[in-house]
């Protein structure tokens, strides 16, 4: 099959209506607005209610990327939902999804990279369309975090939202499309960003579930730094991959994970502020919906223009670092 690139067709996002601000936080652990504003840039976060769950709000981001790319579910060849809070262990979300859309012909799974899940994801869909194994492809980063989360650990706590970003995927016309893309992990600092309980490894017991051991656990300070190099290092590497430079980037969305990351990143990379996405001080860290729920914004906030390079990077838990360049 001929070597066509991949191009992003349409996107979506979706999130709950509840929203946690740092007032709400201020009731809940020992913390102030100023202090979380300062050190992250949050200001507040959207947060499922106990009967809202993952693959609803992926559905939903789903239904309009789909819209949008004015395809038919069923021409769909490849469904991949990047989760680390899956509906639940089987089915993946993935076929859950697969269903309510009628994507009766698509393979679809579960992909767990965290943060970095909707890159891993993108650069897969790319390969598949690039070879010709599928014509259209659709991924989606959704999360519901804060089932995960200890809401008596104040380091944790403040960081994560829940939502759902996705993208349809087809063949791109002309010179346009996703240029290159670079997916990396290193499992040696797994224990960065986990949580020790749930799996098969601990199972789940009253007795664990009472320990917290399915919470998420942080070094928060160690991700920070991995992270500005990571995404930094990874950004250079698919600008000269395709032949440009930082200079040449009209929008870059790096994952949102604190704006000291966002901004140190940046400045590493020697762009300006002014092409920096952020909306993390709304939404907070929604890991794998991250990227393309600040994606979608994008687009409709008219910040991408035909031909516009745009830059995504991302790192997250495992730990797990990607990066793409789009001609738009
Ligand atoms: N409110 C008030 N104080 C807090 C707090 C909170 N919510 N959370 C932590 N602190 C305290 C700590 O207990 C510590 O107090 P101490 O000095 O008395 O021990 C102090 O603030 C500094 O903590 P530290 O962890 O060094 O803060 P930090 O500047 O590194 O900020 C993070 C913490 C979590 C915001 C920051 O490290 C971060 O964003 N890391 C990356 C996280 C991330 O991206 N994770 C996902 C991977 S994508």
């Amino acid at each position: 099959m001929a070597d066509v690139r991949a191009a992003i067709l349409g996107t979506g996002r979706a999130y709950p209506e509840g929203i946690l601000t740092n007032a709400d936080l201020e009731r809940m652990v020992e913390t102030s607005d100023e202090w979380i504003t300062s050190r992250t840039g949050i200001k507040e976060r959207h947060r499922a209610s106990e009967s809202e769950y993952t693959s609803m709000f992926a559905v939903e981001a789903s239904r309009q990327a789909i819209e949008r790319a004015r395809i038919d579910p069923i021409d769909l060849g490849l469904v991949i939902c990047a989760t680390v809070s899956p509906d639940q262990i089987l089915p993946s979300t993935g076929c859950l999804i697969q269903a309510e859309l009628g994507a009766n012909r698509a393979a679809a799974f579960d992909l767990a990279a965290a943060c970095s899940g909707f890159l891993y994801g993108l650069t897969l869909a790319d390969m598949m369309i690039r070879t010709g194994q599928t014509r259209y492809a659709l991924v989606i980063g959704a999360e519901v975090l804060s089932r995960y989360v200890d809401f008596t650990d104040r380091s944790t706590c403040i960081l994560f939202g829940d939502g759902a970003g996705a993208a349809v995927l087809g063949p791109a016309e002309g010179d346009r499309g996703i240029l290159s893309t670079k997916i990396y992990s290193d499992g040696r600092y797994a224990e960065q960003l986990y949580s020790p309980g749930g799996g098969t490894r601990v199972k789940p017991t009253a007795e664990t579930l009472a320990q917290g051991m399915h919470y998420f656990k942080m070094k928060g300070n160690e991700l920070f730094k991995m992270a500005v190099r990571s995404m930094a290092d990874v950004s250079t590497e698919v600008l000269n991959e395709a032949g440009y430079k930082p200079e040449d980037v009209k929008l870059f969305i790096p994952h949102q994970a604190n704006q000291r990351i966002t901004d140190a990143v940046a400045s590493r990379l020697n762009v300006d502020s002014s092409i920096v996405y952020s909306n993390i001080a709304y939404h907070g860290n929604t890991s794998s919906a991250s990227v393309p729920i600040a994606l979608d914004e994008c687009i409709e906030k008219g910040k991408v223009s035909e031909g516009d390079l745009v830059l995504l990077a991302s790192f997250g838990g495992g730990v797990t670092w990607g990066g793409a360049l789009i001609k738009w």
